[in-house]
């Protein structure tokens, strides 16, 4: 934590970034970098539980790993999702009860569950008889969620049957840890990430109820996991805000299983950190190709803005000291030799004319899937630096109690 100063850090904390000056103050890193501010992080966090009292909020680490974000939320008392040993290291160093912590990821090695069970993680999402027999194997007595596969359809980032399960295989994989004498506790689903249709909660909530149906009331799951999902606003306006997808979750609950109490679990990563992150560029190179404006700026898909592939993200920009001035549409490109590497072709991006070469370009809520998706050195780059503004946790008043 880097308690009452500014902190910075890169995806490889050992190196410093390049760019990074002086002591990694806001005001001494160079450009880009992410500027990600914890007030928010906290307030975000606050809302999440404030819509859903009842529900165990886990944030998913992927989202933003910061250490400083992970000390925050395990601070204010959230459970984790874990996709990997690396995310179990972070939540332990940022004091995370290992109760706290699940591992969501379905898709495991058996080095992965190890580490797991040893650190004390009893909880895992599974998908498959494989992954079953091999919690079975290397986590003997742990409780278990078998994902079932929804329709994304409303997500920006949709999974796309990469995973999930049906009912009847649900019910086949419930029985089958059972036997194996794990818990067979949960089931849940992911209606996909940047989720913008609340009623996509619906259709998991609903595929769960046949699953108690088709289990019996005897043998039903305990826990239903709601996955992640919950949105963040960007170009395309504002998205359906926490308070929302949870009336839609209270509506299909109460249409579907209006008799199961299941405890409840979220998984959100993206609303949590996205609002507090801006990502700071700089332009490079403004030129004219075949009749239309190309800007270049020092960041694209290989220091962070991943989730602009096929522009499903279209992020909100601000150009300091020249927002107002007459604009005109862009091709915007990132820096390196790849053909890949240009964010937005098809999408109605419009740029200040007079931009030019040293002028500043912020990404607004990209404190979610950017600092964690830069690669290690591609083209020479370095990876997107963070640093952390705003009230760290140790400045921050005393806790109430919030209700989970
Ligand atoms: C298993 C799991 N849970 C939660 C999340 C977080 O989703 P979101 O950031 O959309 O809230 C993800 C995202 O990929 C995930 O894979």
């Amino acid at each position: 934590m880097s308690g009452g100063h500014h902190g910075v850090v890169g995806a490889q904390p050992d190196v410093p970034p390049r760019g990074a000056r002086g002591d990694g103050g806001a005001a001494t890193v160079g450009s880009p970098r992410l500027v990600l501010d914890l007030a928010v992080v906290r307030a975000r966090f606050r809302a999440l539980r404030a819509a859903l009292p009842a529900v165990e909020a886990a944030y998913a680490v992927k989202a933003n790993p910061h250490p400083d974000v992970l000390a925050l939320l395990a601070a204010e008392g959230a459970s984790f999702d874990l996709a990997s040993v690396g995310e179990l290291d972070a939540c332990l160093l940022a004091r995370a009860p290992s109760t706290h912590l699940s591992w969501g990821n379905p898709v495991k090695k058996v080095s992965d569950v190890r580490a797991a069970a040893a650190a004390g993680v009893i909880r895992f999402t599974t998908d498959s008889p494989a992954d079953v027999d091999l919690l079975a194997r290397h986590a003997p007595g742990a409780a278990v969620c078998v994902r079932l596969g929804v329709a994304d359809e409303g997500s920006a980032t949709p999974f796309a049957g990469k995973f999930g399960v049906d009912v009847d295989e649900a019910v086949a994989l419930l029985r089958r840890a059972r036997a194996a004498g794990l818990r067979a506790e949960g089931v849940g689903f992911h209606a996909g990430s940047q989720q913008r249709d609340p009623h996509a909660w619906d259709r998991g909530i609903a595929l769960a109820a046949r699953v108690v149906t088709a289990i019996g009331d005897h043998d039903a799951p305990v826990e239903l996991n709601l996955g992640g999902g919950f949105p963040s606003g960007h170009a395309d306006g504002p998205a359906p805000s926490v308070d929302e997808c949870a009336r839609a979750i209270r509506g299909a609950l109460a249409q579907h299983a209006p008799r199961w109490s299941p405890r409840l679990v979220a998984e959100p990563g993206r609303v949590v950190v996205a609002d507090a992150g801006t990502l700071v560029a700089e332009v490079v190179l403004v030129a004219e190709r075949s009749g239309r404006r190309w800007v270049y700026l020092d960041v694209g898909r290989y220091q962070g803005l991943a989730e602009t592939e096929n522009e499903m993200v279209v992020y909100r920009l601000r150009t300091p000291g020249h927002d107002g001035h007459p604009t005109g549409p862009v091709v915007l490109a990132g820096p390196t030799c790849d053909g890949d590497d240009v964010l937005y072709r098809r999408a109605d991006v419009r740029l200040p004319l007079d931009l030019a070469p040293g002028d500043a370009v912020e990404f607004l809520g990209a404190g979610a899937y950017t600092a964690s998706y830069a690669s290690v050195g591609f083209n020479g780059l370095p990876p997107l630096p963070t640093v952390v503004v705003g009230s760290t946790s140790a400045d921050l008043p005393a806790l109430e109690e919030s209700p989970r």
